[in-house]
Formats: C-alpha cells, structure tokens, sequence
C-alpha cells in the first residue's frame, strides 16, 4: 500500500486543468509530490523556478502537496524518493496514445504503476501551449489559468512586445 505519488509534468505553465488533476489526485494520497521537469532539451516559456513558484501559489489551498523539480527520467526519481505511483490526467483519446507508452515504460523500467485522472470536461480542451499562444496574440486566458498565472503570461507578453 502507498501513500504517495507523484504528478509529474512541465508546467509551462500550470492550468487550471492541472489543478483539477492535482486537487482530485490530492485527495486520495496522503502525499503527493507534484514534480516539475527541468526539461534540457525544450526552451520553455518560463524558467523553472518560475514553474514552481506558479504551481506552489496554484495549490497553497492544499495541505498535503509538495512541489519538486526532477530532471532525466522520471523512474529514477521515483526510485530515488521510493514512489511507486504516477499520476497524469487524461484529457481525451488523443492523450491516451502517448501516455499509454509511458505509462507502459515506466512499468517496465522499474515496476512504477500509472494512475489516470480522468479530466474535467470544463477542461479538456486546455493545454499549456493553447494557453500560451492566446495569451502571446492578446487573448483573455483568465478563464483557464490560475490568477498569478495570468499576470505572468501578460507580463511576459507585454514585455516580449515592447523589445
Ligand atoms: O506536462 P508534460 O510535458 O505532458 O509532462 C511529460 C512528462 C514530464 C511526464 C514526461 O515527459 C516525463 O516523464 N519526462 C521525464 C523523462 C522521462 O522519464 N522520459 C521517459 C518517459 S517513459
């Protein structure tokens, strides 16, 4: 039996489907590590502490997350902090191609199990990329980020404009 588990992503940024993924999974774990990527091979949008910093004012509501950051594979750093489960959301049968595979690899890599949150239909259509291309040509993202998250998107843009 386990207590915790790991939600593990880019958060590049966080959206309130994230957040509805990370509440829910909350909820039946006594400790969930939200673990954000330091991914080496992408140019995110936002450095890493700035990830972090977004999902820690996202999820202060709740008592039992801690934020992490990992880099290389995610099995290791399960077997590191000796987790055996992940947690990922699945929005629609176009998540469920890619996250199969992991969720089969990671398997077989090191017996970590993969549970699936089922997302919300109020946000299945949202993904960090959507959100940042809205936000890039001036569109209101306030429906589907977090507050602090939509005040950085627009501070990033607003900054991004005037060069
Ligand atoms: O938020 P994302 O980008 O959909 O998250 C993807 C993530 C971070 C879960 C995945 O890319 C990952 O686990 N990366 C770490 C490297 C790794 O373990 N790759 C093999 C996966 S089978």
């Amino acid at each position: 039996m386990s207590s915790v588990a790991v939600c593990p992503g880019t958060f590049d940024p966080v959206t309130n489907g994230h957040v509805d993924v990370i509440e829910r999974a909350a909820a039946h774990f006594e400790r969930l590590i939200v673990a954000c990527l330091r991914n080496v091979g992408k140019q995110p949008l936002f450095q890493l502490d700035r990830r972090v910093e977004l999902l820690r004012s996202a999820t202060d509501h709740l008592g039992n997350i801690e934020i992490w950051t990992f880099e290389g594979l995610l099995v290791d750093f399960c077997r590191q902090n000796d987790v055996g489960i992940v947690v990922r959301g699945l929005r629609a049968v176009s998540d469920f191609e890619s996250e199969l595979e992991m969720a089969q690899m990671n398997h077989r890599l090191a017996g970590v199990e993969t549970f699936f949150v089922a997302t919300s239909p109020l946000h299945s259509f949202l993904s960090s990329t959507l959100v940042k291309e809205v936000a890039r040509f001036g569109g209101d993202v306030s429906p589907f980020v977090p507050p602090a998250v939509c005040d950085s998107l627009r501070a990033q843009f607003a900054a991004n404009r005037s060069v």
